[in-house]
């Protein structure tokens, strides 16, 4: 069985391999993202190594000046996508988005370094990348922490990667929708439209882009002049642990200065993350930069943070919360709290479970000793590939598969638990 698993999940990244970038899902997704392709490439190592750092080199060869890493990379021309290039029109000679997703890159190129069989690839392909990755950190406290806090903040909820999270609900009623020019969704032709965003949050996502289209894509200019401002613990803590490993990777290249520069980050990040702690919900929450209240909703987004080196306490009474979670859900780990009325088992994240974050989460317990607990989330996990075949994601009370199939950072992450 488990030699079954694995080929199919192999194949399943084969299919999705564009020849130098590998898309999330064949019709739903035809382009470069810039976290699956992180995520991505921790599976295809399995399967080639070259290939692997392939993946990564190619989403930093569309870095831009300051430093950003974009979200999508539109490689080619593909009309199965809305919006595409055309809506974003960053002028980029390749065309990109103009906002980011969550920097996994450090966490995955350490990992690639330390499990490679072939270490001199490894020590060029990281020696070429790590000032890359330190660039892009530096870019998000330059331009998304401008007060010094500690802490970045997301200007669209697709840097998030949790699109449509309860977290985003209340800050989005001051997000307008007068101006959106017409627009026809694609994502609905692919997708149960059940499963996938409401129009009104669509309309809202569409307002965001034309609005920093407006502004020049300039970065100097989008946190200012962004009515949405938020604080993402689980973003937060996915850039916390890229600074920390790249500092240790860092440490292994002989580059001192780089290490002691992403130590740095990590600490202050690790601070201030104590600030987003909610005893009420016994995680953290998410803070809304606007109003610097935080936001009243227990999302999987406030439990990532055990990914990163957060203090001790709070890492056990996440442990405990997760368990709770276990007696409310047949699968863990649920994007939002179910004993909310607010959370639905199958619309994006506003309830499924994703392997992904299972991924992090399970890394993240582990890392703090709680081993069973991360046992039994890859088990689970196993579980639900086992019956529910690659979803993009599930529904976390009956395991039904939701969004895309065939999805490579599921394919990923199950040759990871593997
Ligand atoms: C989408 O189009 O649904 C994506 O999540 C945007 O990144």
């Amino acid at each position: 069985m488990t030699n079954t698993l694995f080929q199919q999940a192999t194949d399943i990244i084969r299919q999705n391999d564009r020849g130098h970038y590998t898309v999330p899902t064949h019709g739903l997704y035809p382009f470069q993202w810039n976290w699956d392709s992180c995520l991505a490439a921790m599976g295809i190592a399995y399967i080639d190594e070259v290939r692997a750092w392939q993946e990564i080199e190619t989403l930093f060869a569309h870095q831009w000046q300051d430093g950003m890493v974009p979200h999508i990379i539109f490689h080619e021309q593909d009309d199965g996508y809305f919006p595409g290039p055309e809506i974003w029109n960053t002028g980029r000679e390749t065309p990109t988005t103009g906002i980011t997703q969550p920097a996994v890159a450090g966490f995955a190129i350490r990992r690639l370094f330390e499990r490679a069989v072939n270490q001199d690839l490894a020590q060029q392909k990281a020696t070429e990348l790590i000032t890359k990755v330190a660039h892009w950190h530096e870019w998000f406290y330059q331009y998304r922490d401008p007060e010094d806090t500690g802490l970045v903040a997301i200007l669209h909820p697709w840097e998030s990667g949790r699109d449509n999270s309860v977290d985003w609900d209340e800050a989005f009623a001051n997000v307008p929708t007068q101006g959106v020019k017409p627009y026809t969704r694609r994502d609905t032709k692919h997708a149960d439209p059940a499963h996938r965003p409401t129009q009104a949050q669509y309309d809202r996502y569409i307002w965001l882009v034309q609005h920093f289209l407006s502004l020049q894509w300039d970065n100097e200019k989008l946190h200012d002049e962004s009515p949405f401002q938020m604080v993402d613990p689980g973003f937060n803590a996915i850039l916390i642990r890229s600074c920390s490993d790249l500092a240790a990777l860092a440490e292994k290249l002989g580059m001192e200065q780089l290490a002691k520069r992403q130590r740095e980050l990590a600490k202050q990040g690790l601070q201030a993350m104590n600030n987003l702690w909610s005893d009420k919900h016994q995680q953290y929450l998410c803070l809304d930069r606007h109003t610097n209240q935080l936001v009243d909703s227990a999302s999987s987004g406030g439990l990532l943070p055990i990914f990163a080196d957060i203090n001790p306490q709070h890492a056990a009474i996440i442990a405990d919360r997760i368990q709770t979670l276990s007696q409310q859900c047949r699968y863990l780990l649920p994007s939002h709290d179910p004993a909310d009325s607010r959370f639905d088992s199958k619309r994006y994240w506003r309830g499924p479970s994703w392997l992904i974050i299972n991924y992090m989460v399970a890394d993240g317990l582990e890392q703090h000793g709680f081993d069973e607990m991360a046992k039994q989330i890859k088990q689970q996990s196993l579980e639900l590939i086992k019956t529910h075949g690659f979803a993009e994601y599930y529904d976390p009370l009956s395991g039904e598969s939701c969004g895309g199939d065939s999805f490579t950072w599921t394919a990923a992450m199950v040759l990871e638990f593997l």
